[in-house]
């Protein structure tokens, strides 16, 4: 019999939210921290853009709040909006002593000044947006990885997918606290336990729900279904954020063309030419995503086209290379040469505005369980998300838990004579090709009927398909060994289900949610609050 793993602290998830909990842990307890694949592998590494944060001596903590209110359709809480912009300037602070490498301005002789460069997005007011060039995730995660590597109280582990939370509710034991996970370990092929003080779910989003995402394979929603079946509530699901732009080509798998294109001055345009967003708001190309996205799908499809164009084309060459090197490179190898010609792009599922709720240091309702990052639900960010707010979000709530949890370790002592999983009963599966008919006939249906534009109708066509998947899906989990694959299909179905199930509630349209038979907004904005059939008794 093998004994369990213990942890001080268990991170699930090595992107932005969970290094920086990590970092902020080390000096003071021993943390293990787990990636279902590589450590990069979360939507961290590929954040483009940049971090909102209130920097600039002529923007102020006000102006980011309104922006970010605004941008929210009225469903932002700002008690959380001020606290999360409030603490932007610390939150960024931090990274620099980290030693993030952010883009300096350029002096008009060519030298490096000391002021970091702020770019634009949609929804904001000012310039506020700190980066690292076009490739600001993976400075973030390269700095937070080498800074984890090097502390020893930090065990970092790959290939490692949780598949279920521990809590002694499940165990039939007094209380209610989670106690750890159970793991599998895929070099291995076995589901180990792994015994904690905290656990901490940062997971990242759900967005591969969606056949078309920016996001890569993690995004498959396992914090949020692993929180939902140990009995945490979640919130606003059915607000899932669809990028406006993503590079439209056969082989282009999930590239983002970051907004921050449009914020130095890039228009979208139809094939021939002309611009469509000054007739949608007037804010045009920097109107918040939602809008933006939306006019988009209309006008593909009045037109039945493929795709719309991004161009910048006017700019400078020379200014296009250096602001933005990871797209014009991406591109180039797609024969596409972004300093003389438009960009094709159309929308794609980006971010998972609602999540596992939590309160301001983090805490879910299940004791010794925190969730943060975009596997979180804070209310930041209301009925949309404003671009760049998500890392700051990251780090912001990485810090706050690694507090909260500081003063409460004398309270929670490492559980002891976890049982192991029972793998007796299961036999190793010979038709995997249900899972992949699953995988794909589920992302299809969810971007064809609960997308951009929604009606009852076709939600609740979806909700029957779902219905009948994860039915299919339960038994086969059941019968046969769990392998990553089968995992990721068990939580996406989950997590689409409660997709579906929020956006019947809202009977409305608000920010991302919008529906052809509710298209008013309602007088009072309310969140979507689902709880899990054991918390319902
Ligand atoms: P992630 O970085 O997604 O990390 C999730 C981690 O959890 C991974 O390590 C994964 O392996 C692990 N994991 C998941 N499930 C399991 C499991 N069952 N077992 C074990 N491990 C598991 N936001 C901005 O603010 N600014 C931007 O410029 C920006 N650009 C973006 C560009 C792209 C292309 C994308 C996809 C997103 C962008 N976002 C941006 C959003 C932002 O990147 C994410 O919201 C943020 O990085 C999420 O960080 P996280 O730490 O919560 O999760
Ligand atoms: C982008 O660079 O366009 C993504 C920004 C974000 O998702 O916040």
């Amino acid at each position: 019999m093998t004994h369990a793993q213990q942890y001080d602290v268990l991170v699930i998830g090595s992107g932005a939210a969970g290094l920086t909990l990590a970092l902020n842990l080390a000096d003071h307890l021993r943390v293990g921290v787990i990636s279902k694949g590589q450590l990069s592998e979360g939507s961290t590494y590929w954040a483009q853009g940049g971090v909102a944060a209130v920097l600039d001596d002529t923007d102020t903590v006000d102006a980011h709040v309104q922006d970010t209110l605004e941008a929210g359709g009225g469903l932002c809480h700002e008690d959380a909006v001020r606290q999360i912009v409030g603490s932007s300037r610390e939150a960024i602070g931090w990274l620099i002593e980290q030693g993030v490498p952010f883009t300096r301005e350029i002096r008009e002789d060519g030298s490096e000044s000391d002021d970091f460069h702020l770019t634009m997005e949609g929804g904001h007011s000012h310039r506020r947006i700190i980066h690292a060039a076009d490739a600001t995730g993976a400075a973030i995660f390269n700095t937070l990885l080498l800074k984890a590597q090097e502390h020893d109280n930090i065990v970092l582990l790959e290939n490692r997918v949780a598949v279920d939370l521990i809590t002694s509710g499940k165990l039939g034991l007094p209380g209610d606290r989670c106690l750890g996970a159970y793991i599998l370990n895929r070099s291995t092929g076995h589901v180990e336990t792994y015994a904690a003080r905290f656990t901490v779910l940062a997971t990242g989003g759900a967005s591969k729900v969606y056949l078309y995402t920016s996001n890569p394979d993690s995004a498959s929603g396992d914090g949020i279904a692993m929180a939902w079946r140990a009995g945490c509530r979640v919130a606003n699901l059915e607000f899932n954020q669809f990028h406006p732009t993503c590079l439209y080509h056969p082989k282009a798998k999930s590239f983002l063309v970051t907004e921050a294109l449009r914020g130095e001055g890039a228009l979208l345009k139809l094939p021939d030419g002309q611009r469509f967003m000054p007739r949608f708001d007037h804010r045009a190309e920097l109107a918040p995503r939602d809008i933006v996205a939306r006019a988009i799908d209309h006008e593909m499809k009045r037109l039945g086209l493929d795709c719309v164009f991004l161009d910048i084309s006017h700019k400078p060459a020379e200014f296009i290379r250096s602001h933005f090197p990871t797209v014009y490179e991406r591109c180039l190898t797609f024969g596409i040469d972004i300093t003389r010609e438009p960009i094709p792009v159309v929308p794609a599922a980006h971010y998972t505005c609602g999540g596992v709720m939590v309160d301001p240091n983090g805490r879910t309702d299940l004791s010794a369980l925190y969730a943060i990052g975009e596997t979180s639900f804070t209310g930041l960010h209301g009925a949309n998300r404003m671009a760049s707010n998500s890392l700051l979000e990251c780090i912001v709530y990485g810090r706050s838990a690694s507090q909260d949890i500081l003063q409460r370790v004398d309270a929670n002592p490492m559980p002891a004579d976890l049982p192991h999983w029972d793998e007796s009963q299961v036999t190793d599966s010979d038709e995997d090709v249900i899972i992949s008919h699953n995988w794909d006939e589920l992302r299809r249906f969810m971007w064809d009927y609960v997308g951009i534009v929604r009606t009852t109708k076709r939600l609740q066509r979806a909700k029957h398909r779902v219905d009948m998947l994860r039915a299919e899906i339960h038994e086969f989990y059941s019968n046969y060994t769990v392998t990553r694959d089968l995992l990721e299909l068990r939580n996406l179905a989950l997590v689409a289900d409660l997709i579906i199930q929020s956006a019947m509630l809202r009977q409305e349209s608000r920010g991302l949610h919008y529906t052809l038979d509710y298209p008013d907004l309602l007088a009072e904005a309310k969140d979507t609050i689902l709880l899990p059939p054991s918390a319902a008794d």
